[in-house]
């Protein structure tokens, strides 16, 4: 069950609190409950106590972090590349070996979790390449606008809430989060490079969920961008494959323009942001959006364009952490 951040960073527990009761009022025998939810280090003790208050026999705790992505949750399900699990007590480690190939750790499975996330965000920032095997950590190497969604953000705050806790200053940490947040800004940066005054143009944006094969907007790098270009006169066509519905919900406004497809919202365009690496916009026909646009900026914050293709139809073609490929070479070059 969910376990999402209370204002003060930490993680709210009530459902989780509300599962042991429930589970503790129907067991019957022993039983090895699995947590699942992402908690705060320490949780495990808790749950023992929930549960003890509704039921005196014997059981143990495990935690068994989940590393699915959204978009291709039951697939990562069924063909887990890694498991992780967290349990002090043998019949229960035994009882979960028993069922699948398992990386163990008699470390908190949780604290292995949130390590494995970290480096994912700190990877995700910086772009170091392809040296590491694992395939759901190599699929998130690349430079971009940012991480966002459900889980990272929130896991990223609750750990270095926990780390200041025990008075550790989790400086690392602290800068990945900073760094997050102020990756948007690039967007808006090239756009200004590439139009100068801002106020009055036109974009499309192509991408509004915080990752493609999803249509969760939380914490999506789109929101701060799209606020940040509304507030500075830009006018609007947006467009995702499946997001749309969930992001008007949490903002609309009358400078935004909903559009069909990412032809449509290419049409009479100053300048394309990309925003979300849908397998759409990196098949879409280059040639088509070109001819639709009033202008020839096209803004990849995701690098998932091919670069050339785009300078060779005459695009100004400005990706993350790499120099842009002009078409005219009276437009500044940024990075
Ligand atoms: N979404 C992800 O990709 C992902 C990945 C890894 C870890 N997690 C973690 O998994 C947890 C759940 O995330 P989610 O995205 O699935 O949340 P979610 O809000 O989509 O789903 C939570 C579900 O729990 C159910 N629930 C709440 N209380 C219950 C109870 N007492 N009994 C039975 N069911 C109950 C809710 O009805 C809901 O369907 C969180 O701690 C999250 O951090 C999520």
């Amino acid at each position: 069950m969910g376990t999402p951040q209370l204002p003060n960073g930490e993680a709210d527990l009530s459902f989780v609190k509300y599962a042991a009761q429930e589970i503790g009022r129907a067991m019957n025998s022993y039983k090895v409950i699995c947590v699942k939810s992402t908690v705060p280090v320490g949780t495990n003790d808790k749950i023992a106590e929930w549960i003890k208050a509704c039921y005196t026999g014997r059981f143990d705790l495990a935690s068994l972090p989940e590393f699915l992505r959204e978009g291709s949750a039951i697939h990562d399900t069924l063909h887990p590349d890694r498991v992780v699990i967290g349990a002090n007590s043998e019949s229960a480690i035994e009882l979960l070996t028993r069922t699948d190939s398992f990386i163990q750790s008699h470390s908190p499975g949780y604290l292995c979790y949130i390590g494995l996330n970290l480096f994912t965000n700190v990877r995700d920032l910086i772009n170091k390449g392809n040296f590491c095997g694992q395939k759901c950590i190599r699929s998130f190497l690349r430079a971009g606008i940012g991480y966002g969604g459900s889980c990272f953000p929130k896991d990223t705050k609750a750990l270095i809430q926990i780390a200041g806790n025990i008075e550790y200053d989790f400086k690392l940490l602290k800068s990945v989060v900073e760094v997050n947040n102020s990756q948007y800004s690039k967007i808006v940066e090239k756009l200004q490079q590439a139009l100068g005054n801002l106020a009055g143009r036109t974009v499309g944006v192509w991408g509004l969920a915080f990752k493609p094969d999803t249509d969760d907007v939380r914490e999506s790098p789109a929101l701060q961008i799209i606020k940040a270009l509304i507030k500075l006169g830009v006018k609007l066509n947006l467009y995702d494959p499946v997001a749309m519905n969930n992001f008007r919900r949490i903002y609309d406004h009358p400078s935004m323009t909903w559009c069909d497809s990412a032809l449509q919202a290419a049409e009479n365009c100053d300048a394309v942001c990309l925003l979300t690496e849908w397998r759409e916009f990196v098949e879409v026909d280059l040639a088509s959006i070109k001819s639709a646009m009033s202008g020839v900026v096209l803004i990849d914050g995701r690098n998932t364009i091919l670069a050339e293709k785009a300078r060779t139809l005459g695009f100004s073609y400005y990706p993350i952490g790499r120099p842009a490929l002009q078409s005219q070479s009276n437009i500044p070059e940024c990075v």
